[in-house]
């Protein structure tokens, strides 16, 4: 892989780091206004950076291999290089500079890589320029990039989570007014992620989908957002399948809002809850992360488990006994035909 000084030929003036996010509870519900409960993972995104005296932009993605390069302010091809692209230009960077990025975030499995790269993309812009943004301001930015250049019509969950969240503590955001508190894990548990390996093909389309559905029940319930809802029995009233998508959404928020003082047990339930409200109801799961996540819940050593992300195949978390992921892992993973790993721990 090569380095910042291998690609540009000098030493980078600043680095950055960002880390990828795994959501625990509150799953498709930060476009409604809703409740989300993620922490950070502790696989990171690094940018190097340094001015280059130029109008344009230059990015290397080392562990693609792949160059970009671009003129300040504009928006960027490939894909990869939007991202970096849009986090520059919306932070209001005017002078070109060299970018390096490395990363340990699986990509495309559901665990914020694209986060990652806007955050550490806007870290790193923070330092070398001293712009005066707090966390929550690069979290904004970073959403506006994904919007607006990558083309990802995203909630704010994943952004606030790598700029904010840490990985021993649990981030429950309300995503209408970025209130927040930081949470400890429930006692005598820790979180494992696993990757099915199933690639989120649809993801992209199914989620603009649900979006525009959920959208449409707002509407005909003549509220802002579902966030509005607490007596889920009015979504009842709504043709199929909106009543089905905005019944996930109300007991979703209602799901966090009961996890905050849960122990394991109870925290656990509320997971196998979300996973079964978002493969009947919200209807974004597959059949191989079904199939996954039923072997985790029916181990001994796990409170719960569910799809994590925005769904469509990618990755799955569970709450497991303290210190005993890694044998959880192997156990699940022995018995399941696909190409699945652990990612955390
Ligand atoms: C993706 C989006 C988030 C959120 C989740 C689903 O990760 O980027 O904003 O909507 O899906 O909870």
């Amino acid at each position: 892989m090569k380095t910042f000084d291998e690609v540009f030929g000098r030493a980078p003036d600043v680095t950055a780091s960002a880390p990828g996010r795994v959501n625990l509870l509150g799953e498709h519900t930060d476009y409604q206004g809703g409740f989300v409960l993620p922490t950070a993972i502790p696989q990171d995104t690094t940018v190097h950076m340094g001015r280059n005296g130029t109008a344009e932009h230059r990015v290397y993605a080392a562990d693609l291999e792949r160059h970009a390069r671009f003129p300040v302010g504009a928006n960027a091809e490939p894909h990869f290089a939007q991202y970096v692209a849009g986090a520059l230009a919306l932070a209001g960077v005017q002078e070109g500079v060299d970018v390096h990025v490395t990363s340990t975030v699986p990509m495309g499995a559901g665990l914020s890589s694209s986060a990652a790269l806007e955050v550490s993309t806007l870290r790193a812009a923070r330092e070398l320029f001293a712009l005066d943004l707090d966390d929550v301001r690069v979290a904004q930015i970073a959403q506006r990039a994904e919007i607006e250049f990558a083309g990802v019509n995203c909630g704010i969950m994943d952004q606030m989570a790598s700029s904010l969240a840490d990985a021993r503590r649990m981030l429950r955001l309300d995503t209408r007014t970025l209130e927040r508190e930081t949470l400890p894990l429930p006692g005598g548990a820790q979180v494992l992620v696993i990757d099915s390996g199933v690639p989120r093909s649809l993801a992209e389309s199914g989620y603009n989908t649900r979006r525009a559905e959920v959208e449409e029940a707002s509407r005909l319930l003549g509220v802002h957002e579902l966030r509005d809802v607490t007596d889920v029995q009015v979504v009842e009233t709504l043709p199929e399948p909106l009543n089905r998508r905005a019944r996930h959404v109300v007991t979703e928020n209602a799901r966090v809002l009961a996890a905050v003082n849960a122990d394991a047990a109870a925290f656990g339930q509320l997971m196998n809850a979300s996973h079964a409200s978002l493969r009947d109801d919200y209807e974004v799961s597959h059949p191989k992360v079904d199939e996954l996540v039923e072997l985790l819940q029916t181990h001994a050593d796990v409170f719960g488990a569910r799809m994590t992300g925005a769904g469509f195949g990618g990755a799955l978390v569970a709450l497991v006994r303290e210190g005993a992921a890694e044998a959880v892992a192997a156990d699940v993973l022995a018995q399941y035909d696909g190409p699945g790993r652990r990612v955390v721990p």
